[in-house]
């Protein structure tokens, strides 16, 4: 199996989604930016006040704060048999810096057109807790507004209004898609369909990481 995987695709494509499957039923360990983000949002420090400034507006947060994030979370992991980058790296910097700390076998990209992703960012809601991700149409909690894993009350991300939401595609188109070059001259991408039922969806990422 591949162990060093990156998800690629646009915001709502389904990396966290398929992204916590792959930690919750094949053992990787997930290491999702925005989680990270928002978390230090949440606990007031100071990155996520910094972070905040441009999360707000759906921008990047600056390469080199998430570099150093990003390397400080790989050093303190230590030796593992898997790691899942979910939203990073988003800039072609960030993917060269990635490739001086270890060696990507796979950049998964997930596709999936906008009409479609708008719907799902809309209409998502989130565990503040635990990161699990729900939609209220395709995915929708046993429980209405409360988490089915930790049974925290769900919340809806700033980020995910409409204007801010068309703002992450474009921040996407313009700094994020070129990795899809960066990787495919690698010899590293498989692309897979992002539409569909979640679980058959993961049956194919089960393939591609054989
Ligand atoms: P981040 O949290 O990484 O957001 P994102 O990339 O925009 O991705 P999302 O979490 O929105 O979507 P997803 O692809 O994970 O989809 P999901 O599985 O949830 O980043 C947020 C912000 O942090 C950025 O804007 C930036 O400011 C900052 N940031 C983070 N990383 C950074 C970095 N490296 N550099 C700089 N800044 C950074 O699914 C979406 C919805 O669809 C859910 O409701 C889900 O239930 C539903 N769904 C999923 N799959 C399906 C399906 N197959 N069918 C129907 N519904 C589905």
């Amino acid at each position: 199996m591949k162990s060093m995987i990156v998800l690629l695709g646009p915001p709502g494509s389904g990396k966290g989604t398929q992204g916590e499957k792959l930690g919750t039923e094949l053992g990787y360990v997930r290491l999702s930016t925005g989680d990270m983000l928002r978390e230090a949002v949440r606990n007031g420090t100071e990155l996520g006040k910094l972070a905040k400034t441009y999360m707000d507006s759906g921008a990047l947060v600056p390469n080199d704060v998430i570099i150093g994030l990003m390397k400080d979370k790989i050093n303190a992991l230590g030796k593992v048999p898997g790691i899942i980058f979910d939203g990073f790296p988003r800039t072609v910097e960030q993917a060269e810096a990635l490739d001086k700390e270890l060696n990507v076998d796979l950049a998964l990209n997930l596709d999936v057109a906008d009409d479609i992703l708008i719907e799902r960012l809309t209409k998502r809601r989130s565990c503040p807790d635990c990161q699990a991700v729900y939609h209220l149409v395709y995915n929708p909690p046993k429980c209405e507004g409360k988490c089915d894993k930790c049974g925290a009350e769900l919340y809806q991300r700033d980020d995910d209004k409409d204007a801010t939401v068309k703002n992450r595609l474009e921040v996407y188109r313009k700094n994020t898609l070129p990795l899809v070059d960066y990787y495919t001259k690698a010899g590293k991408i498989a692309t897979l369909n992002g539409v569909g039922d979640i679980n058959a969806i993961f049956e194919e990422v089960k393939k591609v990481i054989q």
